[in-house]
């Protein structure tokens, strides 16, 4: 049954193939100066800096740059951002890229103004900020954290081997977003696949707790049948317009608040994957693909019906002359087929974990509670040696 909640989301946003034009309605909001945050040069090559720059010189803003923002962003680069935005005194972040350049700029955004280091504040003690908040905009570039319409902030500390995210209020959230889902095609299929299994395990998060009737879970079962859908298409042409602009709009709505209210949520996949990302450094969605069928095949049993039910729904499995368990399996069994079928990486091991490892990222993978099973430490190490 549903409880109680506040449903909220600031985030305004532009879809389509004429998205950038609504930088023109976005941009005379805000004062002058403009942090533009971006990633490794993917758009310099596809000509999205240039088109961007000129947006903002006719909006007569000053353009202070800050590039070289890594996939998992760290705690080194999160400090030098915020000195060159201290040192800009901005008036806005617009962030162009993946969900590491929108994660980043939402960490900066919350930190020009605040005295306190930003890893110990947000990310172990998990404060809220209560400093003015720099306001963010977003152009995305890559497809699948959901990032764009959200709080989450996700930081690697190197030294401490840790990653963790925070999931800041609606007052961090991105002001506006810009989707061109065109933007998308010239990302390596490797992170387009990996995008499309992020939003498949942030769906399955949140679908994955809970034995009571709630809409949530049909809305994110028609979710999943699009995202099944769309992705063997893009797969086979990434060029596909439809298909891509399908998982762009999937990708928001797995992780923009909405499908979670009324429901208690999971997140060990994820827990799971960033501990495997604090020691390797890889792909946040092959991270989550790697662990997942260890950790499902494992706590079926405790929400069997629900896995059942997700087996017949999402799966087409029929269950005709089955048990529950026979059902659910089964559609486990066609989930993993699907995985290696769309070039997911299905094990640690292709990721650059180690034996070695092992012991550190049982340490570093934080137990959550909403799921079917809470995890015993002995359950961790045996679902991670199970995925190397
Ligand atoms: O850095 P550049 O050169 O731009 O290249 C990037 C990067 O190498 C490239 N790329 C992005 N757009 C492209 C492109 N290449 C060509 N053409 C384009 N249009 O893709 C690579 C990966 O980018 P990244 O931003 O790291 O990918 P993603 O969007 O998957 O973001 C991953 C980060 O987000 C966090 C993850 O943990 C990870 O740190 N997450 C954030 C969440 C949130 N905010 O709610 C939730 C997620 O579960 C996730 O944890
Ligand atoms: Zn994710």
């Amino acid at each position: 049954m549903l409880g109680n909640f506040t449903y909220y989301n600031p985030t305004k946003l532009y879809f389509g193939t004429q998205s950038m034009n609504g930088l023109n309605e976005e941009l005379p909001k805000y004062g002058k100066n403009v942090l533009l945050v971006y990633g490794g040069g993917s758009i310099k090559k596809n000509g999205v800096y240039e088109r961007i720059i000129k947006i903002l010189q006719s909006n007569g803003k000053t353009v202070y740059e800050d590039g070289g923002v890594m996939p998992n962003p760290t705690t080194d680069k999160l400090r030098e951002g915020i000195e060159r935005a201290r040192a800009a005194r901005v008036d806005l972040i617009l962030a162009v890229g993946g969900g590491s350049v929108c994660d980043y700029a939402k960490a900066v955004s919350v930190s020009v103004n605040c005295a306190d280091d930003p890893w110990e504040k947000y990310f172990i003690r998990f404060e809220e900020p209560d400093c003015a908040i720099v306001p963010v905009g977003c152009v995305l570039t890559m497809v699948g954290t959901g990032s764009e319409m959200n709080g989450g902030s996700v930081i690697t500390n190197r030294e401490q081997n840790l990653k963790i995210g925070h999931v800041f209020g609606a007052e961090a959230f991105p002001k506006f977003s810009v989707l061109d889902p065109e933007i998308t095609f010239t990302i390596p299929k490797y992170q387009m696949v990996s995008g499309i299994y992020d939003i498949m395990s942030h769906i399955l998060e949140q679908y994955f707790s809970g034995t009571d009737d709630n809409t949530s879970d049909y809305v994110m079962e028609g979710l999943l049948r699009s995202l099944i859908h769309s992705a063997e298409i893009a797969v086979e042409n990434p060029r596909d317009y439809e298909a891509r602009s399908n998982l762009m709009w999937i990708a928001t709505w797995a992780l923009n608040t909405f499908v979670e209210k009324g429901k208690t949520t999971d997140w060990e996949v994820h827990m799971l994957g960033q501990a495997v990302a604090a020691y390797t450094d890889a792909t946040h969605g092959m991270t989550l693909a790697a662990v997942s069928m260890p950790y499902y095949r494992r706590v079926l049993p405790y929400g069997l019906k629900k896995f059942a039910r997700y087996a017949v729904n999402v799966w087409n499995v029929d269950p005709n002359g089955k048990t529950d368990e026979q059902t659910a399996r089964e559609g486990l069994d066609r989930m993993e087929a699907w995985m290696k079928k769309i070039g997911l990486v299905m094990n640690l091991t292709d990721l650059g974990a180690t034996p070695a490892m092992l012991d550190g990222i049982v340490k570093s993978t934080f137990v959550m509670e909403g799921g079917y099973k809470v995890l015993t430490t002995e359950e961790i190490r045996e679902i991670l040696r199970e995925s190397y």
